[in-house]
């Protein structure tokens, strides 16, 4: 496996890996890999041939109150596991590598952005749209690899590439759980034992919109009621939103569709969650 600091060591060895013939496949991660990163560079390894996996710590998707120096940056055992996983080369650059000295241009995200996620990150998806295309500009993939578990983000992605013709294939990969259904996140770390226990109730109210949209009993909006009722029956459980919303747009649905996405936040003590289910009718 090869690591690389800079953007023209990156270039090269794609461009190299180009003249062979091969299918460039990227995978975007902030590093300190769990199973749901590697599970995306195993199927990346499966779906192209030239496996790029790329660790930055991007600064300026972090708001002024999340903590960006605590960001946990365990590069030594990032490199090992990628290298496990099937990585054919990893991008590691430092901050200035990626951000030059007052940079006049700056990828900004319409109204998708403003909701959900966006609404208590301001400014978050902006950040992630522009180190997104830097990297898609530096690495240029053929297919790019994301998880399902930051469904906005996995949208947003999708818009890029249709709405600034980025001809790269986008690939959503499952999320990967816990066996009580936590979705696997570095911010997990930071919860109590007590909100541990809590926190399997996100995938519960996940499982409970699913069977209840199934049925035809309830409205969309006293299912959304009933999400927020078993979020809060756990002790230490703060819903930020629990709602039910259409795959593309993330627009707040009244009436079923064929395939719709149930998403939530909740704050656990200091830690924020997010998860979502797709459900199909
Ligand atoms: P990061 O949080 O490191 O996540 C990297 C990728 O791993 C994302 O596509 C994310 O959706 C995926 N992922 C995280 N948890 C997962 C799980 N439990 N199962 C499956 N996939 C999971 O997302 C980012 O970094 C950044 O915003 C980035 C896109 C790299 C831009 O800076």
């Amino acid at each position: 496996m090869q690591t690389a600091k800079t953007i023209s060591e990156v270039r090269i060895a794609v461009r190299n890996a180009q003249a062979a013939g091969k299918r460039i496949g990227c995978v975007p991660t902030m590093g300190a890999l769990h199973a749901g990163h590697l599970s995306l560079i195993e199927k990346a390894r499966q779906d192209s041939d030239f496996v790029v996996v790329t660790i930055f710590v991007n600064p300026t998707q972090f708001g002024p109150s999340e903590d960006l120096s605590k960001y946990p940056r365990p590069l030594q055992r990032d490199l090992k596991l990628c290298e496990q996983a099937g990585a054919d080369l990893v991008f590691h650059p430092d901050v200035p590598t990626i951000y030059q000295k007052e940079p006049q241009i700056t990828v900004s995200v319409g109204d998708l952005a403003t909701r959900w996620e966006g609404a208590s990150r301001p400014g978050h998806f902006d950040g992630v749209a522009t180190v997104v295309t830097k990297l898609f500009n530096i690495v240029g993939p053929d297919v790019a690899f994301f998880g399902q578990k930051d469904f906005q983000q996995l949208s947003i992605i999708r818009a890029i590439c249709k709405d600034l013709d980025f001809p790269i294939e986008i690939i959503s990969c499952p999320t990967i759980r816990e066996e009580d259904g936590l979705a696997l996140s570095s911010r997990n770390a930071y919860l109590s034992s007590a909100s541990r226990k809590s926190s399997t109730v996100l995938y519960q109210a996940l499982c409970l919109a699913e069977e209840l949209t199934q049925r035809d009993e309830f409205t969309l909006e006293q299912i959304r009621h009933k999400m927020h009722s078993l979020l809060l029956s756990q002790p230490g459980v703060e819903p930020v939103y629990a709602t039910i919303v259409d795959t593309e747009r993330l627009e707040e649905l009244e009436q079923r569709q064929t395939k719709i996405v149930a998403i939530i936040a909740a704050k656990l003590g200091q830690t924020r969650l997010i998860d979502n289910m797709i459900i199909r009718l």
